[in-house]
């Protein structure tokens, strides 16, 4: 096709948080399309926490290991510019498993690929609110947490894209909601602009005591992101009958071996909780129906998210190591085109 195309590789297992000993940008031709073959001209590609663990080589996570050699795979919103399937047409908007690339080549019969709207004020929200980290957000808070109107709900990683919106979904149903972040200026965003009702930094405050003050009456739900110490000062702090909805373990994903507690284990007899674990691409094909109720909020302007967004396929894993630092707010995405 003449056209080039550059995308991350995954060359080495990294280590920790150093991905530029690990991943290499490589540049070629885009192929030609083989039948069946959607070419997406990437706008914008998704950097999540859940592909560190797909980069490391654990095999016992919901994902099988990414390949040494192979491209580095993400959600991408763009343009259709050329299509072998019946379905797709050039001129669609499209949200897609595509790669960390300019280009993204994908096929519909064996990967995610669907068409979107371009009726959208920000259409960066088809990767954020209307998009897998909304559909998660939903129905963690609804379905996973079977969270109840006016109950006591708790999320951590509250200012990254799936806590913050998780927290307001939580809003919408009338219940208290605390988010637990790792700066005072994150905690002011999720108070003031996204209307939490209080905020604890889990880098400066002691995570359990707080919990305990806030919620004298114990949580009714904690939708965790991150597992580890914070998981375990929620136990000790939950309601009778609580619930915890597991969505993320992110401090966990960079771990090769096995992984420590949680310690307050017990408390999952002693309080008669639930827990319950839950993976978006299960209930992608829910989209759209989560994407109607969700959408009156949204133009209400109770549903809100930020974007923290990166220029360049080149720049993108400085902006990955971000995601980890906590050093960015909202929805990490990279641009690679306009829209
Ligand atoms: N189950 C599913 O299908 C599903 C779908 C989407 C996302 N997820 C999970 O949801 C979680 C959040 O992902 P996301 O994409 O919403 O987040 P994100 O926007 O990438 O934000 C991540 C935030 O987590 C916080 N964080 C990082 N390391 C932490 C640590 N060690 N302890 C506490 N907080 C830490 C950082 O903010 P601070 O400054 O506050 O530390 C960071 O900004 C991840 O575990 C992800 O795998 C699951």
């Amino acid at each position: 096709m003449g056209e080039k195309n550059r995308y991350w590789v995954l060359a080495r297992r990294p280590v920790g948080n150093d991905y530029s000993s690990a991943l290499e940008l490589v540049e070629e031709e885009l192929p030609e399309l083989r039948d069946g073959d959607v070419l997406i001209r990437n706008a914008y590609f998704s950097l999540d926490a859940g592909t560190r663990m797909w980069m490391s080589a654990r095999e016992d996570s919901y994902s099988p290991p990414t390949p040494l050699g192979t491209p580095v795979i993400g959600m991408v919103l763009g343009e259709v510019v050329a299509s072998r399937h019946p379905d797709f047409r050039t001129g669609d908007l499209a949200r897609a498993y595509g790669q960390w690339s300019d280009y993204s080549v994908s096929r519909p019969e064996e990967t995610y690929v669907e068409r979107v709207s371009w009726q959208l004020d920000d259409l960066r929200q088809h990767l954020a609110v209307f998009g897998p980290n909304g559909w998660t957000a939903y129905l963690g808070v609804l379905e996973y947490g079977n969270t109840k109107p006016g109950e006591t709900f708790v999320v951590s990683a509250a200012a990254g894209v799936t806590g913050a919106l998780a927290g307001q979904v939580a809003k919408q149903l009338g219940c208290r909601v605390i988010g637990i972040t790792g700066s005072t200026a994150k905690g002011d965003w999720i108070t003031k602009e996204l209307g939490f009702d209080a905020a604890i930094n889990y880098k400066d405050d002691k995570v359990a005591e707080r919990l305990r003050e806030l919620c004298p009456d114990g949580i009714d739900v904690y939708f965790d992101n991150v597992g580890g110490p914070i998981l375990d000062a929620s136990l000790e702090n939950m309601a009778l009958f609580g619930r915890i909805a597991v969505c993320g373990l992110l401090l966990n994903y960079d771990q090769e071996g096995p992984i420590p507690g949680p310690y307050k284990f017990d408390q999952v007899l002693m309080k008669r909780l639930s827990i319950t674990g839950f993976f978006s691409p299960d209930f992608y094909h829910r989209g759209p129906d989560v994407n109607r109720h969700m959408r009156p909020w949204y133009e209400a302007g109770k549903l809100k998210m930020n974007f923290a967004v990166t220029q360049g396929v080149e720049n993108t894993l400085d902006a990955y190591r971000r995601l980890f630092t906590g050093d960015k707010v909202g929805k990490s995405l990279v641009q690679v085109a306009e829209l």
